[in-house]
Order: structure tokens, then C-alpha cells, then sequence
């Protein structure tokens, strides 16, 4: 077999971007990270810094709580961004725009996003990954709205974030 045929160019190496709030990480958040890694060669894992929401944890409290969450896998990196998703996709060199799906209410929501994105750059493919069954409930709102009324959180996020979460109330 010819060399040329086998060989990969840079062009094939396909970047994802994973943007969200991440207010905190969820497991069902780590397990789309989880699936994203072995399906592309390199995961960058966004949090929007957005000026006009009152986050619970900083950004940069995020950020470490992510790192912390995924320094098993190899392929993924950990980054903030403000802006327009597509401009920083596209300073990343990324063309594939991963969200995921857990109930069809997310969908109108979601495909909405995904086309505004298409009309900003036509560059970018946005790529859905269904949730894990077990986790199609969860989200960072109900994490929070638990640990505010005093439940227990640690089968809803890594344990790191819930550490943390127990740290803030106690
Ligand atoms: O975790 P979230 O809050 O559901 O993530 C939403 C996010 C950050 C992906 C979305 O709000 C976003 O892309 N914001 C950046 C601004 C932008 O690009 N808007 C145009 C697409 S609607």
C-alpha cells in the first residue's frame, strides 16, 4: 500500500468543542465527555464565561473542577471563552460542535442553536450525542437546587465537585 494512502495529514485530525455553563460539571456531562473522547481525536472542553449570569462557582473554579474530573483521559483539553461559540470554534480550528441530548424537550432548544450556529459559520458541524439513559434528568439547576435544600449530591457529580459543593454549605 502506497504511503500517501495511510498517511494522515493534519487536516483529518478532527477537534471537537464541548461548550457550556458547566455550573458545576454533572456525571452526565462527564459521561458525554467520556463518549466524545474516544469518538474524536481531541475534546476541548469550553465554559462560556457570560458577564450576564451570577454563576454559582467562578470560572476558574470550574475550569480546576473539570481538570480535575477528566485527567483520565488523554485527548482532552480544558479552556474558557467569551463570545460567540462559532469565533472561538474557529480560533481553535474546531469543526465539530458537540452538545448533548437527554429528553426531547432539550431538542427544540438545542437544533435552534445548532442552526443559528450554521447561519454564523457554515464551517461548523454540530454533533448531538444522546445522554446515557441513567442520566437523562440531570442537569447542573437540579445539582444545585439539591445542595441547596441540604441533599446529597455525590451520585450526581465527581466527587471532586461534590467536595466542593459540601465545602460551600458547611
Ligand atoms: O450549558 P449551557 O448553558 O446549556 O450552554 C449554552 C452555550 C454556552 C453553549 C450557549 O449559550 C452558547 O453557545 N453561548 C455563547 C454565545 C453564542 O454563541 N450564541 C449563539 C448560539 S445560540
Amino acid at each position: 500500500m502506497a504511503l500517501t494512502s495511510v498517511s494522515l495529514s493534519l487536516d483529518s485530525v478532527v477537534i471537537a468543542i464541548y461548550p457550556g455553563s458547566f455550573d458545576p460539571i454533572t456525571l452526565g456531562h462527564l459521561d458525554v465527555i467520556e463518549r466524545a473522547s474516544r469518538l474524536f481525536d481531541q475534546v476541548i472542553v469550553a465554559v462560556l464565561c457570560n458577564p450576564g449570569k451570577d454563576p454559582f462557582f467562578s470560572v476558574s473554579q470550574r475550569l480546576e473542577q473539570i481538570r480535575r474530573s477528566t485527567q483520565h483521559l488523554i485527548n482532552i483539553e480544558v479552556d474558557s471563552f467569551t463570545g460567540l461559540t462559532v469565533e472561538y470554534a474557529k480560533l481553535r480550528q474546531a469543526r465539530v460542535l458537540l452538545r448533548g441530548l437527554r429528553v426531547l424537550s432539550d431538542f427544540e432548544k438545542e437544533l435552534q442553536m445548532a442552526h443559528t450556529n450554521q447561519t454564523l459559520w457554515d464551517g461548523i458541524e454540530t454533533v448531538f450525542l444522546a445522554t446515557t439513559k441513567e442520566y437523562s434528568f440531570l442537569s447542573s439547576s437540579i445539582v444545585k437546587e439539591i445542595a441547596k435544600f441540604g441533599g446529597s449530591v455525590t451520585h450526581l457529580v465527581p466527587a471532586n465537585v461534590a467536595d466542593d459543593i459540601f465545602s460551600y454549605y458547611n
